[in-house]
């Protein structure tokens, strides 16, 4: 079975590309299972430029395939921000991740209900010899002025999912891995990833 490492360091995504891809016969391990420690600056604008950089990046270092993913939240009251820098969302650089949606909720309130959002992932799949897939995938739904379910992280706690009347941390892990951003993105390269796990 062929090996693919996820060039991510969030146990987060991790936990979920592990479940989406349950049933594609490839061996996956993260950075931390084959002791890879890399830090990587997210310099580029664009969600594919940045999971290129990291699949690239990591398939190089490993002499494995790599998948990478770059995701955010864009609501459209702010002109599609927090967007690709949704990381670093906060003049705090400190902050984490509740503190950065107190500061999308306090940039919001200007603005008249509904903020309606989606989150967005890109995803890049990489050899050492090249590109080997690309794929988008987004999850429409609005931001509520409260936090609501443990589950997941980032902005999950006060992004509503469009028809479940759930944020992303309420949903359980299968609805989740149904509806997110990730999963439409992965869904569709499944054929893709199928292919290039059999070859
Ligand atoms: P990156 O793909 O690691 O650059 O993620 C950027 C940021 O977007 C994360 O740190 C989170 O704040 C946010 N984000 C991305 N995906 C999700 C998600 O599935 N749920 C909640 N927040 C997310």
């Amino acid at each position: 079975m062929k090996t693919l490492l996820l060039a991510t360091t969030n146990p987060g995504k991790i936990q979920e590309i592990k479940a989406i891809l349950t049933g594609i016969p490839l061996r996956l391990l993260s950075p931390a299972e084959i002791d890879l420690r890399l830090t990587i600056d997210e310099i580029s604008s664009s969600y594919f430029g940045n999971a290129q950089l990291k699949a690239q990046i990591y398939a190089n270092a490993s002499g494995l395939p790599a998948l990478a993913d770059d995701s955010g939240l864009e609501v459209f009251a702010l002109g599609g921000k927090p967007g690709v820098h949704s990381h670093r969302y906060s003049p705090n650089a400190a902050a984490d991740d509740r503190e950065r949606c107190l500061y999308l909720l306090d940039n919001l309130k200007a603005h008249p209900q509904p903020w309606e959002a989606r989150f967005v992932c890109a995803v890049v799949l990489y050899s050492p010899s090249g590109e080997v897939l690309r794929s988008f995938g987004e999850c429409r739904g609005e931001i509520i002025p409260e936090f609501r379910g443990e589950n997941g992280f980032g902005y999950d706690p006060i992004f509503l999912v469009a028809g479940t009347n759930k944020t992303m941390a309420e949903l359980p892990d299968e609805q989740k891995n149904q509806l997110s951003h990730r999963a439409n993105a992965l869904r569709a390269a499944m054929p893709a990833l199928r292919e290039f796990a059999c070859q």
